[in-house]
């Protein structure tokens, strides 16, 4: 089988894309997996442009970020190998991959792909989609305002009543988060006024779409998600860390974040974030993979969901193999299940 492992993309991950596409070729190539698959690496470059064969291949090999120094007149020149492909396995992070719109255009193709469709992935992404999913669901969460780029930039006499309103509504601390993104990437943690503002204005260069969260004190607690109509869950994982929040610098810093699994914590609370993780998988319309992320608020027992990642980090020490790996599937034979349920 031919797999078009498709990365890169036209997002704030790029580089996090290329990482989890490099540990997903190794696990292709490995031993009970090289017989069975061939990989075609598509890779996408930060202006769009797709890039197949050679060029792309540089790119796996070496980890580093590819632009070519002409621009192409036309992006959607799809290279000549995309019609080679028998199944494509996307690890694109963030808007234009994560985000149902690479999915509509593997749709159109007519070739089968690991992971969401068009609405799971794009709902999965909206962190305002999401939590409206979630609250139907029934899932407990934090208490949020949904605000679009209008209301910040282009009425100053609304701005300052939507200000007063976020205040009153969630408290300090609260946090600014563009609605589309991923690896915290835009987000900012707000103390003040001034803060609000500030943030509000910077999310709103991101996205259209911009979420303001009442700010919980918890433990970080997550779960993968691996199947299609009947999925399962994996053991629970926790993330420790010393700053102020999550952010992108401690993801993706070496030391600066430390994963636990499986995470210490009362056998009640663990299954009820699987629980909580398979209704969170429903609940948008996911399927092959999911990673949803939790807040454990010890003091009082809540477990709050706090998003899902339809695409998540696929390092080799990323959480969502990690996880697989501690319920008992190797990062080789991961992959090879995801490629099974795509054609499934
Ligand atoms: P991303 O999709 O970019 O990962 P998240 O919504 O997961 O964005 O937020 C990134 C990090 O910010 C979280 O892992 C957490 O550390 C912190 N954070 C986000 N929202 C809240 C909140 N409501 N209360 C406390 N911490 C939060
Ligand atoms: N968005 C990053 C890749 C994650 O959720 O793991
Ligand atoms: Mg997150």
């Amino acid at each position: 089988l031919r797999v078009g492992l498709l990365f890169g993309g036209r997002s704030g991950e790029h580089e996090v894309s290329i990482s989890s596409a490099r540990a997903i070729a190794k696990a292709l190539s490995a031993d009970t997996n090289a017989s069975k698959y061939d990989i075609l690496p598509f890779y996408i470059q930060k202006d769009g442009f797709w890039q197949a064969g050679e060029i792309a291949q540089q790119v796996l090999d070496s980890g580093a970020v590819y632009q070519s120094s002409v621009t192409s007149p036309n992006l959607w020149q799809f290279p000549p190998q995309t019609q080679e492909v028998d199944l494509w396995f996307p690890i694109l992070h963030g808007p234009n991959g994560e985000d149902g719109t690479i999915q509509g255009l593997l749709s159109l193709m007519q070739v089968p792909f690991v992971g969401s469709g068009v609405l799971g992935s794009a709902t999965g992404m909206d962190k305002i989609g999401m939590k409206i999913a979630f609250a139907q669901a029934g899932l407990p969460q934090v208490k949020y305002k949904a605000v679009t780029r209008a209301q910040i930039w282009s009425n100053p006499c609304v701005f300052p009543k939507l200000c007063d309103e976020i205040e009153a509504e969630l408290g300090y601390p609260s946090f600014v988060k563009p609605a589309n993104l991923g690896s915290s990437v835009g987000i900012a943690k707000v103390r003040s006024r001034q803060e609000l503002e500030a943030a509000l204005d910077n999310a709103a260069s991101y996205d259209r779409r911009i979420i303001v969260e009442a700010g919980v004190v918890a433990r970080e607690v997550e779960c993968a998600v691996l199947g299609n109509d009947q999925p399962q869950a994996s053991v629970i994982g926790e993330i420790t860390y010393n700053s102020d929040f999550y952010d992108y610098e401690t993801k993706y810093t070496q030391g600066l974040a430390d994963l636990l699994i499986p995470a210490v914590l009362p056998e009640a609370i663990a299954s009820q974030i699987q629980d909580m993780a398979l209704k969170a998988f429903a609940a948008v319309d996911a399927a092959g993979l999911s990673r949803v992320d939790f807040f454990y608020v010890e003091a009082t027992g809540e477990v709050l969901i706090n998003e899902i990642n339809t695409l998540p980090g696929f390092t080799a020490t990323s959480m969502y193999p990690q996880l697989w790996a501690h319920s008992g599937i190797s990062f080789p034979e991961l992959v090879d299940k995801l490629i099974q349920l795509a054609i499934e």
